[in-house]
């Protein structure tokens, strides 16, 4: 075969890499159609693919997870830089010689009976100024096919590679096959899971997982954690933030932000918002959804881009009510994991239609009925679809410069009292609201669900450094950015004592960012409290909705004891930082001074 790459690094990696983990054959992925036509096919052959009914969906299909392997494994994630200090309190340190010793017995043979692919792909548009590049290693189809939806993957990127300018991403399943053995439809080693990360050399090894950010080594290992070590080094941001532009057609403006969510909190949903028919003045485009690179420009803004080129979106909750664009995106080229399936070869999940099919096979390949009191799709099974079907997707989304941010929102998943929205003081007192934000844990990863845990920046998971070193970073944009955004905090799920949601969300969150936008723009009102700016009342445009005042005061309430008990609670969580001398000292000034405004008002 002729190589695509004459490119020794890339030569040597590989073949290293064969040598050790001894696969039957190599494939280099060229991207094309053929291709993915042939491995959908062997995907489906191999049983790992159900093939579901072209008139309903077509060029689209269903896999089932191993029930072992099913979200990310925070516990089982590393960073492995030569110093611990270096990792932070907040990440699994592990030396990296050690790390790959471990690694290396592992590797041996491990893809013994399989395919090696190469994958070639760009994050962000190719040839970007932002764009990095990767090459992915793995011997599951099923991540090849999923990396073609997700990146820009194929031949075209070789051209880009230069010496070593690429991330190094090796994924094995972990389940190598003995002379005959037959394979199973998902190939697995959950009691052997590494997810590791090597920041000062720029690789990945990922071990035992095929799911989702485990798997797919562009997104969370690459995008954000090496990503977010890079951005530290050149001067710019790397954020699990959506991206969003939104558009007053009278007004003739047009904003972008971005928002951070923690996983499974409702990014995606606000990236594809459709707002309410009496705002109809606005229109929503889709530039990302959930991650954001993000870089000075020469005219003193901030300028984001999508690295990724489609959605790997939550499937529980979205219908055509809650998100009707993530509905009509995966409408056809998508790849659907550990959803159920219904008797027709279609897909179903919790809260797609208001009825319920009488009879469905559930994502562990059982029959469902409605009364068998198991859920029938996994509560993070997902869409795998191509961002560009996006109905709503931004005329921008992949212009190399990207798109000018002006306000940043920070949301967490909270019951109790955080109010709707305020917005910070300044740039250091928005980077102490993002610092402390605290969100539920979801489905989206291994652990407790329901369970509150401070979430910064909604990147807990994902910053790959020293998280005090981050906000530094942060604030330390002040320097380079002379028009910083607007840094907001949002709370779409604050709930009455009944345990009700006192937001109605979705849709009408475009108020919240009506008033937000004006903000932006020095178009809207606000009062001053302990906590932010906060609208009144009479500063939101509430056509449209029956939202009472008594309403909105709830729902912005702030009960000064709770703030205060809070106040503690925060302190105590600065001092894991302080340990390792990190902490940014305008954080703790941000304390002090919200101490003494609550107490004035006590
Ligand atoms: P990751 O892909 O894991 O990073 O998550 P995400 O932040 O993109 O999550 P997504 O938008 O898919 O939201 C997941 C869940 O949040 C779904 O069950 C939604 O129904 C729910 N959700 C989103 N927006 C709202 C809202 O405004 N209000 C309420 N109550 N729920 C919401
Ligand atoms: C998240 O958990 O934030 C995700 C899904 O976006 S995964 O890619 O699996 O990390
Ligand atoms: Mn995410």
């Amino acid at each position: 075969m002729v190589l695509p790459t004459k490119n020794k690094a890339v030569l040597d990696w590989v073949n290293g890499i064969a040598k050790l983990t001894t696969p039957d054959k190599i494939y280099w992925c060229d991207g094309s159609e053929a291709e993915n036509q042939a491995l959908c096919a062997q995907l489906e052959r191999a049983g790992t693919f159900i093939k579901l009914n072209p008139k309903k969906r077509p060029g689209c299909y269903l896999a089932r997870s191993n029930p072992k392997d099913v979200a990310r494994v925070e516990a089982r994630t590393f960073i492995c830089c030569e110093k611990e200090i270096d990792a932070g309190p907040t990440n699994n340190w592990a030396a990296p010689k050690k790390m790959k010793a471990t690694l290396n017995k592992l590797m041996k043979g491990c893809m013994a009976g399989r395919t090696m692919y190469v994958i070639p792909f760009s994050m962000g548009p190719l040839g970007s100024p932002i764009a990095k590049i990767g090459i992915e290693i793995t011997d599951s189809a099923y991540v090849v096919a999923n990396m073609r939806i997700m990146t820009r993957m194929g031949k075209a990127v070789w051209k880009y590679i230069k010496g070593d300018n690429f991330v190094r991403c090796f994924h094995s399943v972990g389940a190598p096959l003995k002379k005959g053995q037959k394979d199973v439809a998902w190939p697995c080693n959950p009691d052997n899971t590494y997810i590791t990360h090597f920041p000062e050399t720029r690789e990945i090894i990922s071990f035992g997982s095929g799911y989702g950010g485990n798997a797919l080594l562009g997104k969370k290992c690459l995008a954000l954690r090496i990503a977010s070590t890079m951005a530290r080094d050149e001067g710019w941001l790397s954020e699990h933030m959506l991206i969003v532009g939104l558009e007053n057609k009278k007004q003739k403006l047009k904003t972008y932000v971005a928002a951070a969510f923690p996983s499974a909190c409702g990014k995606t949903n606000m990236a594809m918002l459709i707002p309410p028919k009496a705002l109809s003045d606005w229109k929503v485009s889709t530039v990302g959804d959930d991650i954001a690179w993000i870089k000075p420009g020469k005219d003193g803004k901030l300028y984001a881009i999508n690295p990724e080129a489609g959605f790997f979106g939550v499937a529980p909750g979205t219908s055509l009510k809650t998100n009707k664009n993530a509905i009509e995106s995966c409408r056809k080229n998508t790849i659907f994991t550990n959803v159920a399936l219904t008797d027709d070869g279609d897909v179903w999940w919790e809260g797609l239609t208001d009825k319920v099919p009488k009879h469905l096979i559930d994502w562990q390949g059982n029959d469902w009925t409605p009364d068998c009191g198991r859920p029938a799709a996994h509560p993070n099974s997902r869409f795998t679809a191509p961002a560009k079907q996006c109905p709503t997707i931004d005329k921008d989304w992949e212009n190399p410069a990207g798109v000018p941010i002006s306000a940043f929102i920070f949301g967490g998943r909270l019951a109790t009292n955080t109010p709707l929205v305020y917005q910070a003081f300044s740039w250091t007192h928005g980077v102490f609201l993002a610092s402390t934000m605290g969100s539920e844990k979801t489905a989206a990863a291994e652990g407790k669900m329901g369970e509150i845990r401070r979430d910064p920046f909604a990147m807990l998971p994902f910053c790959g450094y020293h998280m005090g070193d981050y906000w530094n970073h942060w604030l330390s944009m002040v320097k380079y950015v002379k028009d910083l955004p607007l840094i907001f905090r949002v709370n779409w799920f604050r709930k009455d004592r009944k345990g009700n949601f006192m937001w109605p969300g979705f849709g009408d969150n475009m108020r919240v960012l009506e008033w937000i936008v004006k903000r932006t723009a020095g178009m809207a009102n606000a009062e001053q409290t302990a906590l932010g700016w906060m609208p009144r009342y009479q500063d939101m445009n509430w056509k449209g909705l029956n939202l009472t005042e008594k309403q909105f005061a709830d729902l912005m309430a702030i009960d000064t004891d709770l703030a205060l008990q809070d106040t503690c609670a925060i302190a105590e969580h600065f001092e894991k930082f302080r340990k390792s001398d990190r902490l940014p000292i305008e954080l703790d000034a941000e304390l002090v001074l919200l101490n003494e405004r609550l107490k004035k008002r006590a």
